[in-house]
C-alpha cells in the first residue's frame, strides 16, 4: 500500500485552491443579529491551468465566495489553502478582477500596471526587473503599444486588458475573477475570453470566474460550477468541458439551461 502511495507522485501535490467547508452569514444592519446565512458547507477544488466557471442566480453568493477566497472577506468558518497551506488575507500570489476596472486616472497605462506591484506584500525588485515585468505584464494583455496612453482614452475591453496586466504584473498562480466582461459588447467580450485561455495557456495560472452567462461558461470553462441559492452551495458540476464536441455543448448547454430553471423555481 505505502508503495503504490510512494509510485504516484502526484498524490503528493495539493489543489491549487482549496474551500473547505466555507459557510458565511453577515449582519443584520445596525444590529448585532445575523441573517441567514449566505454560503453554507462549500467545498471547492482548483488545479493549475484549469479554468473553472461560477454560474448562478443573482445573489446565490457567486461574488460572497470569490471574496471569502481572495481573502477580501474574513472567513467565518472553513478554511481557503492555496497550495496546501491555510491563506488568510489576500495572498501575494492571487490576482482579482472586478466588473470596473478602477484604474487611477492619474496614472498611464505603464504606470496603473506598475501600480500592481507597489502593493502590500509586493516583491522587492530592482527597477530594471520592475520594468521587465510591467513589460511581460503588458504583452500577455496585447496593451504594450499603448503603454503611454491615459485611463480615459481606453475602450471598456483596453481598460480590462490593463486591469488584468495589473494583477498578472505579479505573476499570480491563481487569477480570481468576479464578472470581469460583463459590461463589455458580443465582440469584445469573446476577444477577452479568447485573452483567458492564452494567459492560461502561455502561464499555467488556474482560474476562477463568475459569469451570469451560460455561454460565456460554455466558451471559457473546463469546469462548470452552478452555483443555487439560500444557502448558497454548489448544485452541479462539469468537468471536461473543452473536450465536448458541438452536439455535447448543445446538450450540456439544454442541461444547466434546465438546472438553473430549477433553482430559480423550486
Ligand atoms: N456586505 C454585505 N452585507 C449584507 N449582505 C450582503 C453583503 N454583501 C452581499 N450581501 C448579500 O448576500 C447575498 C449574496 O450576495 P453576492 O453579492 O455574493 O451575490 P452574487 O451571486 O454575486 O449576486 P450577483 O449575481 O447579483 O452579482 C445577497 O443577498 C446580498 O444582498
Ligand atoms: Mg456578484
Amino acid at each position: 500500500m505505502a508503495a503504490a502511495l510512494a509510485a504516484d507522485p502526484s498524490a503528493a501535490i495539493p489543489p491549487l485552491l482549496q474551500l473547505e467547508g466555507i459557510s458565511h452569514r453577515f449582519r443584520k444592519r445596525r444590529s448585532a443579529e445575523v441573517d441567514q446565512p449566505i454560503l453554507q458547507e462549500l467545498h471547492l477544488e482548483l488545479a493549475m491551468a484549469e479554468i473553472s466557471v461560477l454560474l448562478g442566480p443573482s445573489g446565490c453568493g457567486k461574488s460572497t465566495l470569490l471574496n471569502l477566497a481572495a481573502g477580501l472577506v474574513e472567513l467565518q468558518r472553513g478554511r481557503v489553502l492555496i497550495d496546501g497551506l491555510p491563506s488568510q488575507g489576500p495572498h501575494p500570489r492571487v490576482g482579482v478582477v472586478f466588473q470596473q476596472p478602477a484604474l487611477l486616472p492619474w496614472l498611464n497605462v505603464y504606470q496603473n500596471v506598475g501600480f500592481g506591484l507597489s502593493l502590500k506584500h509586493s516583491e522587492p525588485l530592482s527597477r530594471r526587473q520592475r520594468h521587465d515585468r510591467i513589460e511581460e505584464a503588458l504583452d500577455l494583455v496585447g496593451m504594450g503599444a499603448h503603454a503611454a496612453k491615459a485611463p480615459a482614452q481606453l475602450s471598456g475591453g483596453m481598460g480590462q486588458r490593463v486591469a488584468l496586466a495589473r494583477v498578472l504584473v505579479r505573476r499570480p498562480r491563481l487569477l480570481l475573477l468576479d464578472e470581469p466582461f460583463s459590461a463589455l459588447d458580443a465582440v469584445t467580450r469573446a476577444d477577452m475570453q479568447g485573452l483567458v485561455h492564452n494567459i492560461v495557456a502561455r502561464i499555467g495560472t488556474g482560474v476562477l470566474i463568475v459569469t451570469h452567462d451560460v455561454d460565456e461558461a460554455l466558451a471559457l470553462g473546463d469546469r462548470i460550477l452552478l452555483m443555487r441559492s439560500q444557502p448558497g452551495q454548489i448544485h452541479s458540476q462539469w468537468t471536461g468541458v473543452r473536450a465536448l464536441d458541438d452536439r455535447e455543448r448543445l446538450d450540456l448547454r439544454r442541461d444547466i439551461l434546465r438546472q438553473l430553471s430549477d433553482i430559480l423555481q423550486p
